[in-house]
């Protein structure tokens, strides 16, 4: 483990008491602060001994692998994606598929980091707000490091295999009357009374293991850094956790260039991409998200602040993209590639499309889009917008008839 503190991301101060979420000086939001100096002696070939995933970068990470708890996450693939590439008009193009993580999103990357500093605290319950996936990777990890565990979700607006996976894994499972939003609130009330040990993304320590997803692309890439990397923004900590990854390699030498991170948002639920087009540092909240990208059905994002800044500070953009768009990506993620992906996930490559068309990115760029979840968590949107199966008689003049036709 590297040493590091926990600070305030808004005024600087040290903050040491493990269970609050916000600094109890300004209210700013917390982050890690990581000691690098042992790394700068490292070069990036010495991390090679050790299987591909987050624990291969534990030098850049504040828990000590000593109280691991992994089911071996991370190490997914970065697909090089030649006919997406040739389709949408752009010279490179990879797509880093995080659904191929053990409970089938990015999520796993913050959840070992953060499930094993609640086992390094001796947290007795744990908990998270969810539109999904988080609760499905903090019910997993809960169960596996035999924590008790409960997630808080908006009641009707979870994807049925999410919901199915926390219930699964074993967690109490809360159907809360309202949105995200209001769940994440109810959440926080909770962890502010000491009852849960929070492990939503305002948890500095989940963001950590998230980093490990851009130590994986500059791994899988060599080192040769693409232009852009795109990817989906909800309740916005996983493109500041790319940012932060950055900055750190930045830091220890290991790259001299940045990619421009773009944030992609949903239509109906984007505040920080509004933010973002008006210049603003900070976002308005949106009361009534809506989108059927229901993983980034959030009006509030709690790391907003922290995305806009990653965004500007990497000349990245921000834009948002139609449910209509989204669904088009993401059969054509399907039908092209081969790779399957959740709407809110296809979001990054409908923003790729659009920001082509309307000449942002260059068409001469190397491009990385992160495709954060996988298509199985939400079958109820693939069967809506897929032809239905066709009936069949047990016959082979029947199944000439149809493939005839
Ligand atoms: N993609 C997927 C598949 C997600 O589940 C989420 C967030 C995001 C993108 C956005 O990431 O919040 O770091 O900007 N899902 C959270 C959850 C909110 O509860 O599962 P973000």
């Amino acid at each position: 483990m590297a040493d590091h503190k926990v600070i305030c991301w808004d005024c600087g101060a040290e903050v040491d008491d493990p269970y609050v979420n916000t600094c109890p000086k300004c209210n700013g939001l917390l982050t890690v602060k990581m000691d690098l100096e042992p790394v700068k002696e490292m070069r990036p070939q010495d991390l090679r001994k050790e299987k591909i995933g987050v624990w291969r970068y534990a030098p850049f990470m504040p828990v000590d692998p000593s109280h691991k708890v992994s089911i071996q996450e991370g190490g997914t693939p970065l697909y090089r994606t030649d006919g997406l590439a040739k389709e949408v008009g752009v010279s490179e193009v990879h797509v880093k598929f995080e659904g191929l993580n053990p409970t089938g999103s990015f999520k796993d990357r913050g959840m070992t980091i953060g499930v094993s500093h609640a086992k390094e605290l001796g947290a007795k319950v744990v908990g998270c707000a969810s539109t999904g996936n988080t609760s499905a990777s903090l019910a997993a990890y809960a169960a596996k490091a035999n924590i008790k565990c409960a997630v808080f979700l908006p009641s009707g607006k979870v994807a049925a295999g999410k919901l199915a996976q926390a219930l699964f894994y074993g967690a109490k499972v809360l159907s809360v009357d309202g949105n995200f939003d209001d769940a994440l609130n109810l959440a926080l009330k909770m962890a502010d009374e000491k009852k849960i040990y929070l492990l939503n993304s305002i948890n500095p320590y989940r963001p950590e293991g998230q980093k490990s997803v851009l130590f994986e692309i500059m791994d899988q890439l060599n080192y040769d850094v693409p232009d852009r990397i795109i990817l989906p923004v909800g309740n916005a900590a996983n493109i500041w956790a790319v940012y932060k990854a950055i900055q750190e390699l930045k830091e220890v030498g290991w790259i001299d260039k940045v990619p421009m991170l773009t944030g992609i948002q949903a239509e109906g639920s984007a505040p920080v991409a509004k933010a973002f087009s008006a210049g603003k540092k900070d976002f308005i909240p949106e009361n009534k998200p809506e989108t059927i990208a229901t993983a980034i059905r959030i009006g509030n994002p709690i790391s907003g602040r922290k995305a806009l800044h990653a965004i500007y500070d990497t000349g990245g953009f921000s834009t948002t993209v139609t449910d209509e768009e989204i669904i088009t990506a993401q059969r054509l993620l399907g039908r092209m590639e081969g790779v399957c992906v959740e709407p809110a996930s296809a979001a990054s490559v409908a923003g790729l499309r659009k920001l082509l068309s309307e000449g942002v990115i260059d068409r001469s760029e190397r491009v990385v889009c992160i495709c954060t979840g996988n298509g199985l968590k939400d079958p109820d949107i693939i069967m809506e917008n897929s032809p239905s199966p066709v009936p069949c008689k047990n016959s082979v003049e029947d199944v000439e008839r149809i493939l005839g036709s």
